[in-house]
């Protein structure tokens, strides 16, 4: 069967990133090399202080590398400044962090609210709109005026993910996600990570030490030394994927 092209969303070219302790510079990513292409699931694995969290910065465009290329959505983002960074991650992706990262005081609707109201074309009623409905897709129709700090760790996370999801995004950017959950809930929002990653058509790069997890992704990167290997397995959920 010929394949369709596949369109690339995310490169690297010698990616290096150095970390400079009082006297001792520690070389976190020596000189990687990264092809994403749309719609892919991608894990990285790789143990504690391997360089995780930073590769994932970095492809998120949340820091600046040392040294080498990073272009997201077409935007090459290792040669830009903070304020331009900004506008390319609220225009084209999603985070979801460990540890869920919302704002206390605001309730759930209004944190799914929020990355809306930073775009330029915000308008509260179909905002609001569209942050409820994805509450309603994650699970939390009666949680939307609730604060953060009754609700559960798995709801505080649904809420993230709604708020990841909400400005309809590229790239979702998973970092540990579900690290602070116990295992029952953590099997539900993989559920639903990997579930709104196929309905709404993203790319999704996620972060894990957890095998099952990174085995239910089309692809397994592994970061060790600074270096990252491709460990793929073809698996259930992308042959599921590449059956639509
Ligand atoms: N801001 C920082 N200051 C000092 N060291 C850091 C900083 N960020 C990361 N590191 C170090 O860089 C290495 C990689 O960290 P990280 O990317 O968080 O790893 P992982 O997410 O795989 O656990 C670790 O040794 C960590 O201690
Ligand atoms: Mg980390």
């Amino acid at each position: 069967m010929p394949q369709l092209a596949e369109k690339t969303i995310i490169q690297t070219q010698k990616l290096s990133q150095v970390i400079q302790i009082h006297d001792q510079r520690l070389h976190v990513l020596k000189s990687i090399d990264l092809k994403i292409v749309e719609k892919e699931q991608v894990a990285i694995t790789g143990r504690s202080g391997s360089g995780k969290s930073t590769l994932l910065g970095l492809l998120a465009a949340l820091d600046q590398p040392f040294d080498g290329e990073v272009h997201l959505c077409g935007h090459a983002i290792h040669s830009m400044t903070e304020e331009q960074r900004a506008k390319v991650r609220l225009e084209n992706i999603g985070f979801v962090f460990q540890s869920f990262q919302l704002l206390p005081h605001l309730s759930a609707l209004d944190n799914v609210l929020l990355p809306m109201r930073l775009q330029s074309a915000y308008r509260y009623t179909e905002a609001k709109e569209k942050a409820q409905n994805m509450l309603e897709r994650v699970g939390l129709v009666r949680q939307m005026s609730q604060t953060p700090k009754v609700l559960s760790g798995g709801e505080q996370q649904r809420v993230a993910i709604a708020r990841a999801l909400v400005t309809e995004p590229k790239v979702v950017f998973a970092d540990e996600p579900t690290g602070n959950l116990d295992q029952d809930t953590a099997k539900e929002i993989e559920q639903l990570l990997f579930q709104m990653n196929h309905e709404l058509g993203t790319t999704l790069v996620l972060v894990t030490h957890d095998q099952k997890l990174a085995a239910q992704c089309q692809r397994q990167l592994q970061l060790e030394d600074g270096n990252l290997l491709e460990s793929t397995h073809r698996n259930a959920v992308s042959d599921l994927k590449m059956d639509v």
